[in-house]
């Protein structure tokens, strides 16, 4: 007896994936958090990750409708446990990895989305309600719970993976069974050939259709080049601070606000400004403390029509620091001309005390005033 072909495709899909999650995973969490190379890396991560937990549904729906191959009968009964058993830890883990990464980003304060191949959101798990979260002390203690938890099953899982493939070869170069060769895809089997081909087929089916069902939902501009910067007064004088490592993602429909996104990542050290003793303070601990947080994030939460025409209403929570800030502005948009792109600004002022900026050598307004404009613009294009 062997396996079915969907048993033997479904096995290896899940294998290749699985390995390459996990040297990624290793991978990018050794990355600078402010390396925009770790944030893709994440992002591809959670999307492969997905699919595994996808495949495992399907393996378990197939495990439980056709019978494996049973173990080699001359085997010994200890070397019998000992498969089956690894073989449930295996079932375990292919859910519990998933499920635990997934749960990590659920309850992570960055609240970043997980887009399956950028395109299709995965909402994240209800846990805020379900752990009944209601501040950020128990939200991070909860996301670091999830990450060791993620983090460790993967060393599991390592260590296992290694043990099965010993064993698989073992079975095939000592023992000289079968158990190796009953999981080979038959490459030259007729029906192997077309459940990779359907298996193909319904993925770019699937992809295809996600993708037009994305875009329909999709708000039509995006942003491209954009510019951060704040606005102080210091001794009087208005000094700019600009910010030119920043990235924001944007997806603005003005026809149908509550359908836009907005997130922006900021790195805080690379903070400059005309004024050189400004310039030299930015990244000290009680400025933006760029050792410990080099970025600086925000992420939209509510949208709304703005209070012009072309304009958007825009709640969100800005994150600097570490701390997470309310904060609502209004977003301009202009229309594209002949000889420039359609651009989305905004200007809006926050408190510096609330922000936790410089308030032990300038606990007063005397030289730095206490509000601080915040100025953003960036490019918008057509999406798709
Ligand atoms: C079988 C599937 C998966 C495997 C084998 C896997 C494996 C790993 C490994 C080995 C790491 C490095 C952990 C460390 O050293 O700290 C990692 C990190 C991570 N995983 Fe997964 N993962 C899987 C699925 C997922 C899923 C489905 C998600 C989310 C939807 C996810 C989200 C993350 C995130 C966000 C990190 C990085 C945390 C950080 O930046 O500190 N993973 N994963």
């Amino acid at each position: 007896m062997t396996y079915t072909h969907v048993a033997v495709l479904i096995h290896w899909l899940t294998a290749i994936t699985i390995i390459a999650l996990l040297g990624v995973g290793k991978f990018m969490v050794s990355l600078d958090e402010a390396d925009t190379l770790r944030f893709t890396l994440t992002q591809s991560h959670k999307t492969f990750g997905i699919l595994v937990l996808a495949l495992s549904v399907l393996r378990v729906a197939w495990r439980l409708s056709h019978k494996a191959p049973p173990h080699p009968a001359n085997a010994p009964t200890w070397e019998k446990r000992a498969a089956s058993l690894s073989h449930l830890a295996f079932y375990g883990l292919i859910f519990f990895l998933p499920l635990s990464g997934w749960a990590m980003v659920s309850v992570s304060s960055l609240n970043i989305d997980t887009l399956l191949f950028n395109q299709i959101e995965v909402p994240h798990l209800p846990l805020m309600e379900w752990l009944n979260i209601t501040d950020r002390a128990t939200q991070d203690a909860w996301e670091h719970r999830f990450h060791q938890a993620h983090n460790v099953s993967g060393g599991i899982l390592i260590a296992l993976i290694v043990l099965h493939i010993s064993a698989a070869l073992k079975h095939h170069y000592i023992d000289k069974d079968d158990v190796l060769t009953r999981m080979k895809p038959r490459y030259k089997e007729p029906a192997f050939i077309a459940w990779v081909v359907g298996s193909l087929l319904v993925a770019a089916g699937s992809a295809f259709a996600l993708n037009q069902y994305s875009q329909s939902q999709q708000p039509v501009l995006v942003a491209g080049n954009s510019s951060v910067s704040l606005l102080a007064v210091v001794s009087g004088e208005d000094t700019e601070i600009q910010l030119p490592e920043s990235q924001i993602d944007a997806n603005i429909q003005l026809d149908d606000p509550t359908a836009s996104a907005l997130s922006a990542s900021v790195t805080t050290g690379s903070a400059t400004s005309d004024n050189f003793q400004v310039a030299g303070s930015l990244p000290d601990a009680e400025w933006f403390d760029s050792a410990n947080f080099p970025t600086a994030t925000f992420e939209a939460s509510a949208f709304a029509a703005g209070p012009e025409p072309g304009s958007l209403s825009v709640d969100g929570v800005l994150t600097i620091k570490g701390q997470p800030h309310d904060v609502s502005f209004v977003l301009a948009v202009t229309e594209a001309t002949a000889d420039s792109p359609a651009r989305a600004r905004t200007t809006f002022p926050v408190d510096r005390f609330e922000l936790g900026l410089g308030e032990q050598s300038q606990p007063n307004t005397d030289y730095v005033d206490s509000t601080v404009l915040i100025r953003v613009e960036f490019e918008l294009s057509a999406d798709g």
